[in-house]
């Protein structure tokens, strides 16, 4: 949820930490804050909003002045405590000698405050974080990581700390549990960070971090320990993503960027796995369960929000091509409800982050449960992608905006993937697979006809930015497609939204429809395209306007409905790889013509690593 990072080395610390916070500033930006050894003293800044509040802050210290060689810094997403300048990382002990930075949840902050307060411990903000730079203090003899050890045995929750002392001025401390942590190896440095994005103008060689460990870092080298320390050997490995792929390339936002790439990213993700000459499935990431997953008896698909309605899709298909009996649950249902997993279950969980709370936890429950759970995840070396038992990576790139766009698509490809896959191993003819795979080898290029819609798309948005209330309505396979479009204008530009399928509306939601209410159908041709002709004339007949997402040629509904978006023709189990991009850029242009934050949108973080 929150971005942390820590550098030593022999470089000055400040504006490694400033740049690496921007990165990682997609995680949460309530506020911001820094804290660097000099001359035996820790400098401790810190400011409510944005990292250009704080470097205004620290501007009249300036990075050329303080020539630091270590130290930590925090960008927030809050959870205890408002938004301000004194609940901002780093939280320092008492005397100010030790200070830390913590992503996660202390679940036992009160009892720990209440016991530090009678250890005469005074407190300066509502974090739970604060706990841990007092617990440190409170154990520290000579040695920073025996006192981080010795603290993170009272601590329960969730977290990714790093630590600095005033009396160890060349040392960082980190600690895992439930939150990302991946140190970066450069030459004479490290990096650590809790995603690549704040590593890799340094370095591409890393090392994740496991639950339950410990790393104590210098200049010179690092080690990692178990929380009962026992030492653990780390393997380096490289990130595959580069730097110019974090960049915004000529773009203004990130997610627009991240929409445009969705032809040439579709084309990675497919590339190897799509053979269009023998019309067939290549799964390098699933050979070896290949036979429980085609002799499956139920598959149940989790994960959270864009990752949900991806998942949804995915049930769609496995029921309607492969004929296996498919499920989708919410992950932060699915861990409390007491699910029924017996023998030929499989879990399918779906991530971009690989880091979402509720979903490696959904992951764990399945696990214990005795599932064979497979991951459709984003980043590679992600904590679900290293828990999963199989795996398919999206190979769509970072994604930074905090509106999930490519990694929809991205997630609908590789289940298509999987479900043709499974499909043709069960019982679908040859013939008809002939039908799917060259139907999919032509949705990248598909996908670039419908983005040059982009300025008429603009206009519809701009029309209706300013109504407050809109509807989202698709049948079958767009059923999830208008979740997904309701979803993406909602978190972007704070409009109320509601996805629905389209013949829900008659049993209430149509009370909403008033004159001049935007209504957005996906309606192109389908085994239901008569249904939902019908269910546009509803809400034509009660002054709704209508904003189509119809198949090329199809006149008839440039009748009805006020505006028309076209996308091209393709089978339509395939359909929301074309029908979603004109609700990406309808959210997308509402947002900015509403002014809001497109990139980090209020009360939003790329990665929910709390629950
Ligand atoms: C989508 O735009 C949101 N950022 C959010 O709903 C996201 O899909 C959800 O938090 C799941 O994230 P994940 O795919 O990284 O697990």
């Amino acid at each position: 949820m929150c971005g942390i990072i820590g550098y030593v080395g022999n470089r000055n610390a400040l504006p490694i930490l400033i740049e690496g916070l921007k990165r990682l500033e997609y995680r949460g930006y309530d506020s911001a804050g820094v804290a660097v050894l000099n001359s035996g003293k820790i400098i401790l800044q810190k400011s409510a909003g944005r990292i250009s509040a704080l470097e205004h802050v620290i501007s009249e210290f300036g990075p050329d002045k303080l020539n630091a060689r270590a130290g930590i810094a925090h960008t927030r997403w809050a959870t205890h405590g408002a938004p301000n300048d004194i609940n901002a990382h780093p939280h320092a002990s008492g005397d100010g000698s030790i200070a830390v930075v913590h992503n996660g949840i202390i679940e036992n902050y009160s009892a720990l405050r209440t016991y530090l307060k009678q250890k005469g411990v005074s407190f300066t903000s509502d974090t739970d974080t604060e706990t841990i730079a007092h617990l440190i203090a409170l154990h520290y003899k000579d040695n920073l990581e025996a006192a981080v050890r010795a603290a993170l045995q009272d601590v329960q929750g969730t977290y990714g700390i790093v630590a600095v002392c005033a009396k160890e001025p060349g040392t960082l401390v980190a600690a895992r549990n439930g939150s990302p942590l991946i140190i970066g190896v450069g030459r004479d440095e490290y990096v650590i960070a809790s995603d690549a994005a704040a590593i890799l103008e340094h370095t591409s060689q890393v090392i994740y971090m496991e639950d339950n460990e410990i790393a104590r870092i210098t200049a010179d080298g690092f080690r990692t320990t178990t929380l009962d320390a026992v030492p653990v050997t780390k393997d380096v490995e490289e990130v595959e993503w580069t730097l110019d792929q974090i960049e915004l390339g000529g773009h203004e936002y990130f997610m627009e960027k991240e929409i445009f790439e969705q032809p040439k990213v579709l084309e990675t993700c497919l590339r190897g796995r799509l053979d269009l000459r023998d019309h067939c499935i290549h799964l390098g990431g699933i050979v070896d369960c290949a036979r429980e997953l085609v002799r499956a008896q139920r598959v149940v698909l989790t994960g959270c929000g864009t990752a949900w309605h991806a998942a949804l899709v995915g049930e769609y298909l496995l029921e309607d091509l492969a004929r296996i009996p498919a499920e989708t649950d919410y992950a932060s249902e699915f861990r409390y409800r007491n699910p029924i997993i017996d023998a030929g279950t499989v879990v399918i969980v779906v991530s971009q982050s690989g880091e979402t709370s509720d979903t490696l936890a959904a992951l764990q429950e399945a696990k214990q449960r005795g599932a064979m759970v497979l991951g459709v995840v984003n980043v590679v070396g992600s904590s679900i992608a290293r828990e999963t038992d199989h795996g398919i990576y999206l190979h769509v790139g970072p994604e930074t905006g905090v509106a999930s766009t490519k990694a929809f698509t991205g997630q609908v490809t590789v289940l298509t993937l999987l479900t043709l896959y499974l499909a043709r191993r069960r019982h679908m003819s040859q013939r008809s697979m002939n039908n799917y795979v060259t139907a999919l080898g032509r949705i990248p290029g598909q996908i670039d006809a419908i983005l040059e819609q982009n300025a008429s798309v603009r206009t519809i948005a701009e029309r209706y930015m300013d109504q407050n209330n809109w509807l989202y309505l698709g049948r079958g396979y767009n059923y999830p497609v208008a979740l997904e479009g309701a979803l993406k204008l909602k978190e972007i530009s704070y409009i109320h939204a509601e996805g629905l399928p389209a013949a829900e509306m008659k049993h209430g939601p149509i009370a909403l429809i008033h004159e001049g209410m935007p209504v957005v159908f996906i309606a192109t041709k389908g085994t239901q395209y008569g249904k939902i002709i019908s269910n546009v004339e509803e809400v034509r007949s009660r002054g709704g306007h209508v904003i189509a997402v119809a198949t090329e040629g199809d006149r008839d509904i440039a009748e009805l409905a006020e505006h028309v978006i076209y996308v091209p023709d393709t089978l339509e189990p395939l359909q929301p790889l074309l029908t979603t991009i004109p609700l990406q850029l309808l959210a997308f242009h509402a947002a900015v013509a509403r002014g809001c934050n497109v990139d980090k949108p209020r009360n939003l973080a790329k990665s929910v690593t709390v629950e």
